[in-house]
């Protein structure tokens, strides 16, 4: 497995295996690799001829006051599970190389930002939509993976490469859990031990909200009520929002029709969780 720190020699790679023909598969991260990310990794080396995995934690989605000096890192181990989870190429740019001096172009989007994520964190996916296009660009991928996990991303990833016709097929894969049902995230570090067994919580009513749905209930409201009841019975938990949208659009909806996202966010102290199920009702 390769590790380049610059976009010139990864380019130099994959236009290599370009001329042999091989396909690519992509998977941007921001590190602190674990079994959720590797799940990507591990489609994309089934999927494809070659895999290359993008490490960066990219100072434009995080806004001044949240966590972006002390999201956490570790570069060596997550090469060494990358490799031993068949990944060809890592690019491991530094802001500098992403960002030169009198870098001043983004790409936002109007829709699907507006609500969730995109309300509690307005700058947050605009640095996402400009920093995954540029690696679009760099790495030029035939496929990219993104997880479920981060639903309201998936989408708004894929409008993007819709409305400004990326040639990428964009596949999402579905959520990795801790035994207990916690959504594996780099961000579940920061937990202590008490609030990682409050962090359940979040998991349990989402389970609570699909089974409703699977039972026949397609009020949004009753929906959303019983997620928050279930969330409001642990006192280490804040919620930011519960919401049910539409899977595609992320927007609001009242009765469960087509593809509908219901989804969490919570505080636990200073650690911001998100959860989520889908289904097609
Ligand atoms: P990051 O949070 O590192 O996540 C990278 C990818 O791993 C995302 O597609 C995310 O949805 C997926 N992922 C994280 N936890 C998962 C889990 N428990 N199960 C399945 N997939 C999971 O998302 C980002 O980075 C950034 O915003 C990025 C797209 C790299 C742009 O900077």
């Amino acid at each position: 497995m390769k590790i380049a720190h610059s976009i010139q020699e990864t380019r130099g790679q994959i236009k290599q295996w370009k001329k042999y023909g091989y396909s690519v598969g992509f998977v941007p991260t921001m590190g602190y690799l674990h079994e959720g990310h590797l799940s990507l990794v591990k489609k994309s080396t089934d999927e494809n001829d070659k895999t290359v995995v993008s490490i960066f934690v990219n100072p434009a989605q995080f806004a001044p006051s949240e966590d972006f000096s002390s999201y956490p890192r570790n570069f060596d181990a997550d090469a060494d599970m990358c490799g031993k989870t068949g990944a060809d190429l890592i690019f491991n740019p530094s802001a500098e190389e992403m960002y030169p001096d009198n870098s001043c172009t983004f790409v936002d989007m109007d829709k699907v930002k507006k609500e969730l994520c995109g309300k509690s964190r307005p700058a947050h996916f605009r640095g996402v939509c400009t920093v995954v296009n540029k690696l679009f660009n760099i790495v030029t991928p035939d496929r990219a993976y993104f997880g479920q996990k981060d639903a309201q991303q998936l989408a708004v990833i894929k409008r993007m490469v819709r409305d400004l016709d990326i040639d990428v097929e964009i596949i999402g894969c579905p959520i990795i859990r801790e035994p207990d049902g916690l959504a594996k995230s780099s961000r579940n570090a920061y937990l202590s031990p008490a609030e990682r067994k409050a962090a359940r919580i979040v998991s349990k009513a989402v389970f609570e909200g699909e089974l409703l749905v699977k039972s026949g209930e397609r009020r949004a409201e009753k929906i959303i009520a019983a997620m928050r009841d279930i969330i409001a019975s642990e006192p280490m938990v804040e919620i930011d929002y519960v919401e049910i949208t539409d899977s595609e659009s992320i927007e609001k909806i009242t009765v469960l029709q087509g593809g509908i996202l219901a989804a969490a966010a919570v505080f636990i102290g200073k650690t911001r969780l998100i959860d989520n199920f889908m289904c097609e009702v």
